[in-house]
């Protein structure tokens, strides 16, 4: 098959929800993709940081296979072999009591609102049905009924309503509105990103989180951290929180908890939290399953086996290093920010300009494949297997890309 053919196909027979850069990929490994013509890529979006862990890590997808040939799919009907052993590691690795087993992203954040509310009316004595969440402006948490009903992408929201009430929108990194959400009557929580991935890779000031999570405690409100992106190495410590010393009461996973081999996620929370779910209240067919539990162990021991948190944090500095440089003498390139490895470009042209997308068109013509966040903000987030060689290459074809850009 053609790449032509096979973006035909998913045009004429596939919902056109996406729009993908047009490069059709057959096949993955470590850093590298290649396409259905044979030509090899540096994967810079690792499937928006779920594939930190590199394509096909053998030790993942090993442990995938052996489990699917033994047992796949019980739902929770019945007890695993796995599923126990799956939360006794990962509660330990991450420090927390218990672990909600569920599948994406989207359904983790579903699953961590419930779990706040719940707790607000049995624990904390909100009023039933008056419970409060505090979210950020240009937050991006996922794309259910109820996770869209707070967001302020119009493109997400516009025509699916009517939206889920029980939601307080502030600015993001602003410690004043957050106080003045928290100090009204029937606030349950503040869900925040530690890191504004698809905003643009927002990085909060110095501090921000530990203050955040300061204020919630004084105002006896739950802090839950969305990890979804952030997490699992991305920006050069365990969690994105881990920089400030920050312990969330909630914390969301998806993404690389499964190194990008099977839809993983989890809802992390102390016992006197996720006590309030009780049989019967919440649950998944595939939340837990056996497959599920054995590809996150693999993909957690090989975050740690290979130190994938110190490469993100050293290789992040360089690169940040090296594109700050460069963007001093290219008029292109405005700023690059980010840490560790989840870093983005600002692009010298407007919101709604195209110029973020057609570098990526030329960054794929040499060799690299990123995404834009929006029209004048590239995202680069490789995943962190990667080599310093193999990241001075990648910033010497994102320099000559940019230098020779029209
Ligand atoms: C911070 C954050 N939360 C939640 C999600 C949703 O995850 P999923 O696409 O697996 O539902 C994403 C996805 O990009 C995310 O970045």
């Amino acid at each position: 098959m053609t790449s032509q053919q096979a973006i035909e196909l998913e045009n004429k027979y596939g919902a056109h929800n996406y729009h993908p850069l047009p490069v059709v990929l057959q096949k993955g490994e470590g850093v590298f993709v290649w396409d259905v013509e044979g030509e090899k890529y540096y994967d810079f979006l690792s499937a928006y940081s779920a594939v930190n862990q590199g394509h096909c890590h053998p030790k993942i997808v090993n442990a995938m296979t052996a489990q699917a040939k033994t047992l796949s799919l019980t739902s929770r009907a019945f007890y695993n072999d796995m599923l126990g052993k799956y939360e006794k590691f990962a509660t330990e690795y991450f420090g927390f009591d218990k672990l909600l087993p569920m599948n994406t992203g989207a359904e983790a954040v579903e699953t961590a609102i419930k779990l706040c509310r719940k707790y607000a009316y049995e624990v904390n004595g909100v009023e039933e049905n008056q419970a409060q969440i505090i979210v950020c402006e240009n937050n991006f948490h996922g794309r259910t009924t109820t996770v869209i009903s707070f967001s302020n992408d119009e493109n997400a929201r516009k025509s699916f309503g009517p939206y889920t009430p029980g939601f307080i929108k502030i600015e993001y990194d602003n410690l004043e509105a957050l106080e003045n959400a928290l100090k009204k009557d029937n606030i349950a929580g503040f869900l925040v990103e530690p890191i504004q991935g698809e905003a643009g890779v927002y990085v909060p000031s110095e501090n921000y989180l530990s203050k955040a999570k300061a204020l919630c405690k004084k105002y006896n409100v739950l802090f839950i951290a969305d990890e979804v992106q952030t997490g699992i190495a991305r920006t050069g410590k365990l969690l994105a929180v881990d920089h400030e010393n920050v312990k969330p009461d909630i914390l969301i996973l998806g993404k690389a908890l499964s190194g990008g081999a099977y839809p993983v996620s989890a809802v992390l929370a102390n016992d006197a939290i996720m006590q309030v779910i009780k049989p019967g209240q919440h649950g998944s067919t595939f939340g837990g399953n056996p497959i599920a539990a054995a590809v996150a162990i693999a993909a957690l021991e090989v975050v740690q086996d290979e130190k994938l948190a110190d490469n993100a944090e050293r290789l992040g500095i360089l690169f940040r290093k090296e594109i700050s440089a460069f963007a001093k003498e290219n008029d292109l390139v405005k700023s690059v920010r980010g840490k560790g490895l989840l870093n983005a470009i600002l692009v010298n042209d407007t919101e709604e300009s195209s110029t973020a997308w057609d570098i990526c068109i030329k960054l794929r013509d040499n060799g690299l494949l990123a995404k834009p966040t929006h029209g004048n903000i590239i995202r680069f987030a490789p995943p962190l297997v990667m080599t310093e060689e193999q990241l001075m290459d990648c910033v010497s074809i994102i320099k000559k890309t940019i230098s020779e850009f029209k």
